[in-house]
């Protein structure tokens, strides 16, 4: 039996430095010396990242989503009217010592010393974390003054683009609500001080969900009974009394007493875990934690975080879902004059009611939005995925990713280096990948160096020709947690992945 270990040590440098080793990811310009806040994803680490983001698609598409893709550039007008021209800043310390910047937040305060150097801290003021552009030539330039029209800001969260669509979708939804529409797209944070590899990026993708819907529909979704005795850990916010304490309740009971403001934001809480469950978080370091007043976000009326607990970060947020109210959609059509309202077709109670005047109520809908961090997700997956083991004499490293997300699906080796295997081995990669399933193929080093690789990039099976092969058409297929091998038909080597998940 394979001893494990798991600890604070396990999570530590050595992810990062098997991202970097094995193709996942590493911080960006690397050859120009780095800079925080970027990171790059290498082959496997794209190819998870990718898998990520369908898993996702397909989940919310589940719950009939349509995705529409919008811009990553906007004109200043844009984000004077969503608020984060004026509110979406974060509050800096300096350094008097080594002049280092901080953002402010729970771990750092003015009156703390200096994380870098222990030095004495001091006020720096509000920072925009919005990165400004400027869209053309701007005319300002030419005649030696500012011009406001030419500025463009990086989208800080890809919402947006779909609150400016609302009038489009809402025609493309035949005028009724609710709907949902989803986007995954990169957006732009100028982070005070990034300093936590994947979990503060300046440059990162979000994968967003704005559900619009009536506000006197919040309190009835259609398919609440199905998530409603649903248990979840919730850490309510705490208004005086004696302090946040973590509670087990089912999503039903939660809403039903107020913790959580309604059956829709209720939903798509259950839905997050969900979501995060069938990727492969670990639901024993998973909780949600709503937001402290002062801590929402300019647009929120109530907002969530679904917290990971990291063996180096401690708790942290990977997913978010807030209940927007009609924030976004105001604004917008006051800012730009247009109307973003609903027309709600009258109710026919029956055949009494069937002669009276209809009148169509007219409102702005709210709008319920998970929203996920996925870079965050993808280190929150590596980190519980790694095991280092010692086996007999031998250490492994293994990632155990689930199938649906595992980057390789399976590798196949001759298991000695003669042509026959080889040429036998070759033709089998061919045909899966043909089939469209990723394989590697591998015939470098022993087979027990072939097995680590593949196990510390989290491939789950290893398909190995053998003489056998060759006389009854047989293949040993290895599986990568249990170590165990069965030998089965060539034929059934494709079946046996597949039955596997994902
Ligand atoms: N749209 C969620 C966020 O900006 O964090």
């Amino acid at each position: 039996m394979a001893s494990v270990s798991k600890g604070k040590e396990a999570g530590k440098d050595k992810i990062a430095e098997l991202a970097r080793r094995r193709g996942f990811l590493w911080s960006a310009f690397e050859i120009y010396g780095g800079a925080s806040g970027f990171y790059d994803y290498g082959p496997l680490g794209a190819l998870l990242k990718r898998k990520v983001e369908e898993v996702w698609r397909d989940f919310y598409s589940r719950e009939g989503f349509y995705e529409i893709e919008t811009t990553n550039i906007g004109p200043r007008r844009v984000f004077e009217a969503s608020g984060h021209l004026g509110s979406f800043t974060d509050r800096a310390v300096v350094c008097k010592h080594c002049k280092s910047f901080f953002r402010v937040d729970e771990g750092v305060d003015v009156s703390e010393p200096c994380p870098e150097c222990g030095g004495e801290l001091e006020e720096a003021g509000e920072f925009n974390l919005m990165f400004q552009t400027r869209i053309g030539v701007p005319k300002g330039e030419i005649e030696g003054r500012a011009q406001k029209k030419s500025e463009g800001y990086l989208r800080p969260e890809t919402a947006q683009g779909i609150f400016l669509n609302f009038q489009r979708l809402l025609r493309f939804n035949r005028d009724k609500l609710p709907f949902g529409i989803i986007q995954i797209g990169k957006a732009y944070r100028n982070e005070i001080s990034p300093r936590k590899s994947l979990i503060r990026l300046r440059e990162f993708t979000l994968a967003e969900a704005e559900v619009f819907v009536g506000s006197r529909e919040k309190n009835n979704h259609p398919r609440f009974g199905e998530v409603k005795d649903k248990k979840l850990r919730l850490i309510p916010r705490e208004e005086g009394g004696e302090g946040e304490k973590e509670k087990e309740k089912t999503i039903g009971d939660a809403v039903r007493t107020g913790i959580i403001a309604n059956e829709y934001l209720g939903y798509h809480i259950a839905k997050v875990e969900e979501f995060l469950d069938a990727i492969g978080i670990p639901m024993d370091k998973l909780r949600f934690r709503q937001h402290h007043r002062e801590e929402m976000a300019h647009y929120a009326r109530d907002c969530w975080d679904a917290e990971f607990f990291s063996e180096r970060y401690g708790w942290v947020e990977i997913a978010g879902m807030a209940d927007r109210g009609d924030y976004d959609l105001s604004a917008h059509a006051s800012h730009s004059n247009t109307d973003m309202i609903v027309h709600l077709q009258p109710q026919v109670q029956g055949e009494a009611d069937k002669d009276k005047v209809k009148v169509k109520t007219k409102i702005i809908p709210h709008v319920i939005e998970p929203s996920y961090g996925i870079d965050r997700i993808i280190y929150a997956l590596l980190e519980s995925a790694f095991y280092e083991e010692q086996v007999g004499k031998e250490k492994r490293n293994v990632l155990r990713f689930k199938n649906e997300i595992t980057p390789i699906r399976a590798a196949v080796f001759p298991l000695i280096n003669r042509d026959e295997l080889k040429k036998r081995a070759r033709q089998m990669f061919q045909k899966l990948r043909d089939e469209g399933i990723l394989v590697e193929y591998d015939d470098s080093g022993s087979i027990g160096r072939r097995y680590r690789r593949q196990d510390e990039i989290g491939t789950p099976y290893c398909v190995t020709i053998d003489y056998e092969t060759l006389e009854n058409d047989t293949v040993t297929v290895r599986e990568r947690d249990t170590m165990k091998q069965v030998r089965v038909p060539v034929a059934e080597v494709k079946a046996t992945m597949i039955l596997s998940g994902g």
